[in-house]
């Protein structure tokens, strides 16, 4: 039984990739714990998943610091902490965890309390340390690679290999896994060393299946998505006083979905669609935001889980946000695929 823990939920991109690979591949699994800070984040999980047996906790920090010392890099792996987790936390043999991008060397500048918190990093290499679970995935942004002249990346991986893994990592962009959006991550896997594991170090492969924003967008949605001309004004200037053609709107392949889509609207850098690629007309009649299903869509979750998440309440504000946080469902079933056709997981 592979058992899972789903680190820094978010809204369970993570576990419905899983639920569903593992069950197809017939890997018998049970997800065992979860641990998400944002009460909208976990009032859309736990409608969605069956949380019921599961261990929960909000803020990860209540386990890690629960001595009330914050894991750092030169605490993480001490007796005490690791005795501390071991016993509050289930055992579980594959940990999952995006966790927000913070370069360490810039934190030991910053006095305050974010600093004091620490690094969450370090969380998950206390729990790797204690847990010792055979394998874990871990997401980030690409920038993740670069910040601090790449120190910290290298301190990362390091920490991860010193700890008895087999570390590799891939960059991987959402569009080539079968949903519509431009969406680069790196993904950085393990796996125990004593598991000798044959270790893939080619990406999953790309998918053949092509698929457009045409495939995902609404064609009646509430006049409210329709942007008003003020704003359309602002939208549609490409800073050269082009309008329109330049500027971008009605893409094939959305750019990536932020957190922040609710609230700005920001020309090139958010998505915007016309009357005329929605409904193939010739004469430009409105152009309209995304709708919190399409950006769920676009992140590879299915319409179910929107539908419930609306059911119990979450608002289309909180939705966009989860959306822009969250993990393409479809690229982490595509790495779960390509590992077990390794021989991982059985
Ligand atoms: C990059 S998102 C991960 C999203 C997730 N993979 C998904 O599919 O939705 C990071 C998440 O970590 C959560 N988080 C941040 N600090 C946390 C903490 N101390 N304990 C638990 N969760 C935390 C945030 O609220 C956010 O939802």
């Amino acid at each position: 039984m592979m058992k899972i823990f789903d680190l820094f939920a978010g809204i369970g991109g993570f576990r419905l990739a899983s639920e569903k690979i593992f069950d197809k591949q017939k890997v018998k699994n049970e997800t065992v714990g979860w641990s998400e800070i944002d009460k909208y984040c976990q009032k859309s999980y736990s409608a969605n998943f069956n949380v019921k047996n599961n261990f929960f906790v909000d803020d990860i920090k209540k386990i890690t610091a629960g001595d009330k010392i914050f894991c750092n890099s030169s605490n993480y792996n001490s007796k005490k902490k690791s005795s501390l987790i071991k016993n509050k936390l289930p055992y579980f043999d594959l940990l999952y965890a995006g966790f927000p991008c913070q370069s360490f060397s810039s934190m030991g500048k910053q006095k305050g309390l974010e600093d004091e918190r620490g690094a969450l990093f370090f969380d998950i290499a206390a729990i790797l340390h204690s847990i010792k679970p055979k394998y874990f995935i871990l997401e980030n942004v690409k920038r993740l690679l670069t910040i601090d002249n790449k120190k910290t990346f290298r301190i990362i991986i390091s920490i991860l290999q010193n700890e008895n893994y087999d570390v590799s990592w891939w960059l991987l962009d959402s569009k080539d896994y079968g949903v519509p959006q431009t969406r680069r991550r790196i993904f950085i896997y393990g796996s125990l060393k004593k598991n000798k594991n044959n270790f893939p170090i080619d990406p999953p492969k790309i998918s053949k299946k092509i698929t457009t924003t045409k495939s995902v967008l609404e064609k009646n949605v509430d006049s409210k998505y329709i942007l008003s001309k003020k704003i359309l004004k602002t939208i549609l200037k490409d800073g050269s006083g082009g309008y329109y053609s330049k500027s971008e709107i009605d893409l094939e392949i959305a750019r990536p979905l932020t957190r922040t889509m609710v609230k700005m609207h920001r020309a090139h850098q958010d998505n915007y669609y016309s009357n005329k690629f929605i409904n193939n007309e010739k004469k430009l009649k409105w152009i309209r935001r995304l709708t919190p299903l399409e950006a769920l869509r676009l992140q590879g979750f299915p319409d179910k889980f929107y539908k419930i998440a609306k059911k119990n309440n979450v608002s289309d504000t909180q939705l966009y946000m989860q959306a822009g946080n969250s993990v393409t469902v479809n690229v982490v079933e595509a790495i779960l695929n390509h590992l077990i056709n390794h021989g991982w997981f059985r």
